[in-house]
């Protein structure tokens, strides 16, 4: 209740809709890009406050962890969003972190993925942002620390992909140049390197991280053997890291494996010349999901989530990360010209919405199905009504169906995509927002959101806040555009870099 209180009169004063005598006061796109920014500034200076340097805050108790190697995870992770929300204070603070950081010491277990899309995607991302449309912000002589520490921080992660097939160990201990002894490799973890690690090449000069990255996509390209592509396109979810061959034949769009697919259109667009490849395999996923995939549940089968498939077996469960995929379709729709892909892509984003807009907090849950012989008799209304019931309630500030519906507006300009991501906006205000930053709910669908989880994930700063401010905010170079002319590419933490063919 508490966050009832304080959240509401700050939305007031940043200019978030109030209702007047006349009924609700219309304002403009840049009075709510203003609230969106308010919102950046509360959870930055909680962050800074009481967890900086650290990776990031606990926003109720005021401590904070250390989830990703203590490497101050929320400042660089926020460096992007700061950098398009124009605030020079913000960045400032964040770059004289990021050049005194010390990559090559870490007590925990390193994640190759988790490293490479936060702090490597956060560094490059604020030197091609910083070098390019917002060169006048800072100071020029501040920015060349991002790549010289991109560099550092990837020469000392390179030794992952040592391995007999080049397919990398995901988990390491950087100070041994050991791993975790795994046989196998998730597909999005493995595939969702390749952008970062071409970047930074093409950066430097130096091909090396272009070689070791692409070389381990090349067995997710050439999937073998020809079983685990049950669907062309859609492969299996783990690869034997000894001999770069797909493991099982467990297809999905969810967690694992997402990213996977994410990427294979973005590096098209980053470079269309190099990585045509790339966007075949990702039109075969596409036009192999739209036949095989798609969902509908029996109690609304006006609605269409993508199904999972395994063995000649459909699994009827989706999640809150997989909504990224109406965006996805989107972006490959807009920059292919392909309508049915955008046709299918709206599709997504609408049953994705149904998520958010179903549950009593107006925000989706971490986990769902509709699966119609599972459905609990305490949810049978909830999936008569809404075409799906909760198998994981929880939030924890993901920023997918945002992201989706940012897509959909720029993709379509229909306002009533904006109008959805402000009523997530209102609604994360309304139920995440405590005196310090923003916490994780526990139940989405209980009416006070079940509780609330004692932590603020960085992908706070780096998607959910910057995608609901861009879409709000003026047009810009970073903006995903219509059609094929996008300047930048976000990576899959919402770190926009600069597309090659413009440099
Ligand atoms: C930049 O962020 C700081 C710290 O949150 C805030 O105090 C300041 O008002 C912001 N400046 C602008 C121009 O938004
Ligand atoms: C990494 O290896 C070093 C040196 O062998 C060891 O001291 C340390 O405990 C290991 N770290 C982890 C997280 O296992
Ligand atoms: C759901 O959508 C309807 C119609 O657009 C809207 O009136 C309602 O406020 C939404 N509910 C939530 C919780 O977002």
């Amino acid at each position: 209740m508490r966050t009832h209180l304080l959240a509401l009169p700050a939305l007031a004063a940043a200019g978030v809709p109030v209702y007047s005598n006349s009924g609700p006061v219309v304002r403009s796109g840049d009075s709510r890009a203003d609230a969106v920014k308010e919102a950046f500034s509360h959870a930055w200076d909680g962050y800074y406050e009481h967890a900086f340097p650290h990776d990031e805050l606990h926003p109720i108790s005021n401590g904070y962890g250390d989830s990703r190697n203590g490497w101050g995870a929320s400042a660089v992770d926020a460096l992007s969003t700061a950098i398009i929300m124009n605030n020079a204070t913000i960045v400032n603070q964040i770059l004289d972190h990021i050049a005194a950081v010390d990559y090559s010491k870490t007590d925990a277990t390193v994640s190759l993925f988790e490293t490479t899309i936060r702090y490597l995607a956060g560094m490059l991302s604020g030197y091609d942002l910083l070098k390019g449309p917002a060169a006048d912000l800072v100071d020029e002589g501040k920015v060349e620390v991002l790549l010289e520490q991109s560099k550092n921080l990837a020469d000392v992660l390179k030794f992952a992909f040592d391995t007999p097939s080049g397919v990398p160990f995901n988990n390491i201990n950087i100070t041994s140049e050991e791993n975790d002894g795994s046989e196998t490799n998730g597909l999005a973890v493995t595939g969702t390197l390749v952008l970062e690690w071409t970047r930074l090449s093409d950066l430097t000069g130096d091909d090396e991280y272009a070689r070791l990255s692409q070389k381990a996509q090349d067995y997710l390209l050439h999937p073998k053997p020809d079983e685990y592509e049950p669907f062309p396109g859609l492969v299996g979810s783990s690869i034997n890291i000894e001999t770069g061959e797909f493991a099982d034949g467990a297809v999905s769009w969810n967690g694992g494996a997402d990213s996977y697919y994410e990427y294979l259109i973005k590096m098209y667009v980053y470079d269309p010349e190099r990585f045509d490849l790339y966007r075949e395999r990702w039109v075969a996923a596409a036009q192999s999901s739209i036949k095989y995939l798609a969902s509908h549940p029996s109690s609304r089968p006006g609605l269409t989530f993508l199904a999972s498939y395994e063995d000649h077996e459909y699994g009827l469960v989706s999640q809150h990360l997989t909504c990224f995929d109406g965006g996805n379709f989107l972006l490959g729709g807009t920059v292919l010209d392909r309508q049915e892909f955008i046709d299918f892509g709206l599709e997504l984003v609408a049953a994705c919405h149904e998520t958010y807009n179903a549950t009593l907090t107006g925000i989706g849950p971490e986990q769902f199905s509709w699966e119609p012989g599972s459905v609990p008799d305490d949810q049978r209304e909830l999936y008569e009504r809404a075409g799906f019931f909760i198998q994981s309630g929880g939030y924890i500030l993901r920023p997918e169906v945002i992201e989706s519906f940012y897509y959909a507006w720029r993709v379509t300009g229909d306002q009533q995509y904006r109008e959805w991501v402000w009523n997530a906006f209102v609604s994360i205000n309304k139920y995440c927002r405590t005196e310090t930053g923003f916490a994780g709910l526990r139940d989405v669908n209980a009416e006070d959101g079940g509780g609330r989880d004692d932590n603020q994930e960085s992908f706070l700063f780096a998607e959910v806040l910057k995608y609901i401010y861009l879409t709000f905010a003026p047009e810009g170079e970073w903006q995903v555009k219509k059609g094929s002319g996008n300047t930048f590419v976000y990576n899959t933490e919402a770190h926009p870099f600069k597309v090659y063919s413009s440099n």
